[in-house]
């Protein structure tokens, strides 16, 4: 395990983004009630977090809860907000012991009273460190994300800060919850369903994506490895040709309107 992030790890992978699916199957093949499953899907983060560190990887993102979300039963719902209640109570001191800054993207403000305090201890307990990031995508939906920049992107237009006709992607992107967060590298999904889920369409548009039939609670350090090494088998072109790749390789997209 390094102690920072500062040189690029090998493979290349900075940024992993996982859509955590299949809680609900893995309790139900085993008669168990859909919570047991949550349950083991968020003892599984620890885990896959652990091994996120130890291959160096400075950027994960979590689809914890969607704005589609709202729709499951409400003792579900109910279920899952304490969950996520508990994990932040158990787990801030651990972030903070391994300097990883906890960052929230979403709307936070129309979660639970006792979700929202256990986050604003655990972000400003973690606030200042740099090295690593832990991004959970809570109450988070890509439609609502672009409807929030739209809406601020208008608001700074009348105000005069912005000028329409001269926006662009970055300046754009700046509005977003992810702003000054590079984009994934690699999108994972478990659980079989090949789906995006209107989770970060936008930051999405050149990352690499693998689908692992294996419902989230199992998907262990061997799972995650062998995505990394999918990752590492793949030419990211970003546009460009693969003859040009080989002559130069490139880290982003080049035309960015
Ligand atoms: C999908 O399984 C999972 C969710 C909707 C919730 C994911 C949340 C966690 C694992 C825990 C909270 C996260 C953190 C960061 C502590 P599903 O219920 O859709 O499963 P199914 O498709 O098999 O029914």
């Amino acid at each position: 395990m390094q102690d920072s992030p500062s040189q690029p790890a090998a493979h290349g992978l900075n940024h992993v983004a996982i859509i955590m699916d299949g809680n609900g199957r893995w309790a139900r093949q085993r008669g168990l009630p859909r919570i047991e499953g949550h349950r083991r899907g968020v003892s599984n983060v620890r885990a896959v977090l652990k091994v996120a560190r130890e291959l160096n990887i400075k950027y994960v993102t979590l689809f914890a809860f969607s704005v589609e979300n709202w729709q499951r039963p409400a003792e579900e719902i109910s279920s899952l907000m304490g969950l996520l209640e508990f994990f932040l109570e158990r787990n801030t001191r651990e972030l903070v012991k391994n300097k990883v800054r906890l960052r929230v993207i979403g709307r936070p403000d129309d979660l639970p009273e006792g979700v929202r305090k256990k986050l604003d201890q655990a972000l400003e307990a973690t606030k200042d460190f740099q090295d690593y990031v832990l991004q959970v995508a809570l109450n988070y939906g890509s439609r609502t994300e672009v409807l929030d920049a739209v809406r601020a992107i208008s608001e700074d237009a009348a105000k005069g800060k912005v000028d329409p006709a001269h926006l662009d992607w970055p300046q754009f992107s700046r509005y977003l919850y992810t702003a000054d967060i590079p984009d994934p590298d690699l999108l994972i999904r478990t659980s079989g369903e090949t789906r995006i889920s209107n989770f970060l369409l936008l930051q999405c548009a050149y990352s690499e994506m693998v689908f692992t039939p294996v419902y989230w609670p199992d998907f262990d350090r061997k799972h995650f490895i062998e995505a990394v090494e999918n990752f590492r088998q793949r030419q990211r072109r970003f546009g460009k040709t693969g003859e040009q790749i080989k002559a130069a390789p490139a880290s982003e997209p080049a035309i960015n309107r």
